[in-house]
């Protein structure tokens, strides 16, 4: 698939309109990193940089518009996934950029749909996504840099790191743990036991 510029430019405008200038810049930020992520790995840039940009196109949609968005797509929600309102917005998200705007391509489709939960056997272009919105220009916390560096050597340990943490953050609060979540864990420290 062809992303020329001008499209890019198209969507950009697109997602200004959904959403506040904060998770605007941070969609251009993801965008970005994912753009230069692809480079380094060797991934489609274009992709990349259209995955980043719509990635979060739903987040700030209403709950209710969000679930009717997935109902109308077909999709049936576990009961996990009914328990994690957070998780909406990656599968709201991919059903919109496929039905609304009729992205076709399996791979961007995958990469916003998996953003939030990761899964096992990720593509590079799911890997990327993942790891971009961990270690975008605009992300602020505390292990920031430790997650940039393990990004530019490795794209597994970068995510086995944000996994890590997301996992310790969500039993901290008592939340549910999404399957896909735990399954790309057990797969990431499965294959760095065995490096
Ligand atoms: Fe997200
Ligand atoms: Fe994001």
């Amino acid at each position: 698939m062809g992303v020329t510029l001008v499209e890019l430019n198209d969507y950009k405008k697109l997602i200004k309109q959904r959403m506040g200038e904060k998770r605007f810049n941070h969609s251009l930020c993801v965008s970005e990193e994912a753009k230069r992520l692809a480079s380094l790995y060797g991934a489609d840039e274009e992709k990349a940089a259209l995955a980043g940009i719509l990635h979060d196109i739903t987040k700030e949609t209403p709950k209710e518009t969000q679930l009717q968005i997935i109902s109308d797509s077909g999709i049936i929600l576990e009961n996990t996934e009914i328990n994690s309102p957070s998780l909406w917005h990656a599968i709201s998200g991919y059903a919109f950029i496929k039905n609304e705007l009729l992205i076709d391509d399996e791979d961007i489709l995958n990469a916003v749909r998996f953003h939030t939960t990761g899964r096992e056997n990720m593509s590079l272009l799911e890997k990327i996504i993942f790891t971009a919105d961990f270690t975008s220009r605009d992300r602020k916390y505390d292990d920031v840099e430790v997650i940039r560096k393990k990004a530019n050597k490795s794209l597994e340990q970068a995510m086995l790191y944000g996994i890590s943490y997301t996992i310790a953050d969500l039993s901290k609060k008592q939340s549910v743990i999404h399957l896909d979540t735990v399954r790309a864990y057990n797969e990431l420290v499965i294959s760095q036991n065995n490096k």
